[in-house]
């Protein structure tokens, strides 16, 4: 028995924050944007509107292209780093009320831009071990809630939005996800966190004044390790499978920064043509990135039922993992 990449759906807020509004918030270009991250504009969502409210959205199209029932659903995993609440209860649990289903498991991950691949190895796990038939796994943020629109070095990469997969059985080798690599360090802490309102920093007046609650990153330090060992990981997943780029129809990266996804795409002999780029419409939005990718590329009908996806990400923590997964959506 297999786990299988069944379907996929997102929800792409409607309003756009450009680089030309960023020239007005921060001391920053259009040019130097396009130049340094390849983004143009990011979606961001209304301030009424919270992570799960993104997430119940491209849930409802992923259940619904995977022609099941909700009920049919028995796990709901969302991968976030924004939750509705910081601490309780998880955002899997309100998406499932929202989507009216009660009483299966629901909790979220939190291995930031990786959280989705993290969220898929899980989902396979519990299908090919027979303690779940269908899996709704979403990435999902509201990077705005936690973007410091002060710090030109952050704000000019994050979005907003969401993106749903339903995983379920096969007994088809062709409709499988094949292999998932996961890893992380922990040393690395530092060079993507958001110090402050947990347990480490409990909110204080003073927290809030020293802005602890935003996301501060090491860019350049972090653009160095995630070329390498994006390079390094896809190299050994498609060995240990015996494949090689030109077995993979579509490389879907996480979408930090085009020139990481460039400069990976190049080292591994990936043609553009094979590459899924959306950094530029979307920017960087996270967990939510390779499966807004995925959906991206399935709405513009390049993505067909039985292509091999080479899925790469790297983020907080720092994680990072790769996977191979064939796109079984009927
Ligand atoms: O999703 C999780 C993983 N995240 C990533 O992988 C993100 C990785 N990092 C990056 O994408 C890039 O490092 C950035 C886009 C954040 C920055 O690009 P960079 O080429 O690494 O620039 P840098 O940090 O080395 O900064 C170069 C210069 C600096 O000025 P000086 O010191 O040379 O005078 C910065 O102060 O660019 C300056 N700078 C800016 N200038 C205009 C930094 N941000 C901006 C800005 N506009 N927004």
């Amino acid at each position: 028995m297999y786990s299988s990449f069944k379907s996929i759906g997102a929800y792409i807020p409607s309003k756009k924050l450009t680089n030309k509004d960023l020239e007005k918030m921060v001391d920053t270009t259009d040019e130097w944007i396009k130049q340094r991250t390849g983004i143009d504009e990011r979606p961001i969502a209304e301030d009424n509107q919270s992570t799960s409210d993104l997430a119940y959205e491209a849930a409802k199209i992923a259940i619904s292209r995977s022609g099941l029932e909700k009920e049919d659903i028995d796990a709901v995993i969302c991968a976030t780093i924004t939750p509705d609440f910081l601490c309780m209860p998880s955002t899997a649990c309100v998406v499932a009320d929202k989507l009216g289903i009660s009483h299966i498991t629901a909790f979220d991950i939190s291995a930031a831009c990786s959280g989705f691949v993290y969220a898929l190895n899980i989902a396979k796990a519990f299908i090919e071990s027979g303690m779940k038939k269908n899996v709704l796994i979403i990435g999902a943020e509201k990077m705005s809630s936690i973007v410091d629109y002060r710090d030109r070095t952050t704000c000019i990469l994050f979005g907003d939005g969401a993106g749903a997969a339903v995983i379920g059985v096969s007994d088809k080798k062709e409709e499988s996800i094949l292999d998932i690599h996961t890893s992380s360090d922990g040393s690395y802490r530092d060079f993507l966190i958001t110090p402050g309102g947990g347990s480490k920093n409990p909110c204080t007046q003073e927290t809030i004044d020293n802005g602890l609650q935003y996301l501060k990153m090491k860019g350049n330090e972090t653009f160095k390790i995630a070329v390498n060992t994006l390079t390094k990981d896809v190299k050994n997943i498609l060995e240990k499978n015996s494949l090689s780029s030109e077995d993979i129809d579509f490389f879907i990266p996480h979408q930090a920064n085009l020139r990481i996804i460039d400069s990976v795409a190049k080292k591994l002999d990936f043609p553009m043509e094979k590459v899924v780029l959306t950094v530029e419409k979307y920017g960087n939005t996270s967990a939510a990135s390779i499966p807004m990718a995925i959906n991206n590329w399935y709405e513009s009908g390049k993505l067909k039922s039985g292509n091999l996806m080479l899925l790469d990400t790297f983020g907080g923590g720092l994680t990072w993992g790769s996977a191979l997964v064939y796109f079984s959506q009927k």
